[in-house]
């Protein structure tokens, strides 16, 4: 594998689900790999889980990690091409990328959704720049449609948690003050499909997701309905699609609460983090012996790791 952007890069699935909890069990295995390496992590938005998670996946593998807040340190950026740049933007993308790939061996970027513009979110201009110019393999650290680290470790975290070959996982809008990108909902269905299990979608109608990430699964508007005899909840917001980016409801009834939870299969509880409380789920729920956030989130490190390990594989 040289980049990783989504689940389609991964050649056999099971096999990295295997190294990720090869790794969970003894994280520092390969601390060899990574010696005399770099990893840069180019942020153009904030993270806490990423961050951290993936500068730590570098170092348990012995590389030398860079953490770049673009937005701060560096020079503002230019993304299009051919406009004269006599605007309060000094650099453009199409240098700043080749010279931080001069720097590294593989690059980390997080670049969200703008919501200006649904064409060039949806066709990853800004990282398909970080591709197509550094010279480098490029990890996806949350993109505009994707984000695939979290969802591997989703799927680890359902691996593990499991308590029949097949579960239930329903996806839950929740209601949020914001708008939210749809790159968690897209990457956990994406994902989902690939690793077969029983998948519902389930949000109020003008929410649905983009075509190519549903496939020929239709969405259930009734919230109750798709709740019943789930064995996992995973609870996200995310702004509409078709009237692309808007807030179309706030409708608190579809906050997860004890309510819904009781016609599920005793349900864990997901969420990829950071999450509004009382606005997504209750505090009964994500503070409840049923809510797993934790070690989701914990499963970041292993997922990050497995993918940078299969990624050095190739560099060596
Ligand atoms: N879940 C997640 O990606 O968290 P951060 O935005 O804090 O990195």
């Amino acid at each position: 594998m040289r980049h990783f952007t989504s689940v389609n890069d991964l050649q056999d699935l099971d096999g990295a689900l295997k190294l990720a909890f090869e790794l969970k069990k003894d994280p520092y295995k390969y601390q060899n790999l990574g010696k005399n390496k770099t990893l840069l992590l180019v942020f153009f938005n904030s993270s806490l889980r990423t961050r951290l998670s993936t500068q730590k996946a570098g170092l348990n593998l012995g590389m030398n990690v860079i953490v770049f807040d673009i937005n701060e340190g560096g020079w503002k950026l230019e993304t299009e091409l051919g406009v004269i740049m006599d605007g309060d933007k000094p650099e453009h993308i199409r240098e700043a990328v080749p010279v931080i790939g001069q720097y590294c061996d593989i690059i980390g970027v997080r670049s969200f959704a703008r919501f200006e513009n649904k064409e060039d979110d949806y066709q990853e201009k800004i990282l398909n720049q970080f591709i197509d110019y550094s010279g480098v393999p490029v990890v996806s650290l949350e993109a505009a449609t994707r984000h695939p680290l979290q969802s591997f470790a989703d799927h680890m975290t359902i691996e593990e948690y499991k308590t029949k070959p097949r579960p239930k996982v329903v996806l839950s809008w929740a209601p949020h003050p914001r708008a939210l990108p749809q790159a968690v909902p897209n990457s956990f269905v994406e994902w989902m499909r690939a690793a077969d299990y029983e998948l519902v979608v389930t949000h109020p109608e003008g929410y649905e997701l983009a075509p190519e990430f549903m496939g020929d699964l239709k969405p259930e508007y009734d919230q109750m309905k798709a709740f019943e005899g789930a064995d996992f909840i995973y609870a996200k917001n995310w702004a509409a699609v078709g009237d692309y980016g808007k807030i179309l409801s706030k409708d608190r009834s579809w906050t997860v609460s004890e309510r819904q939870m009781a016609v599920t299969n005793n349900a864990k509880f997901m969420h990829c983090l950071p999450v509004r409380r009382n606005m997504i789920v209750a505090d009964e729920v994500i503070d409840g012996p049923n809510s797993i956030v934790i070690p989701e989130a914990g499963n970041r490190l292993y997922s990050a790791q497995a993918v940078l390990k299969m990624i050095l594989d190739e560099l060596k």
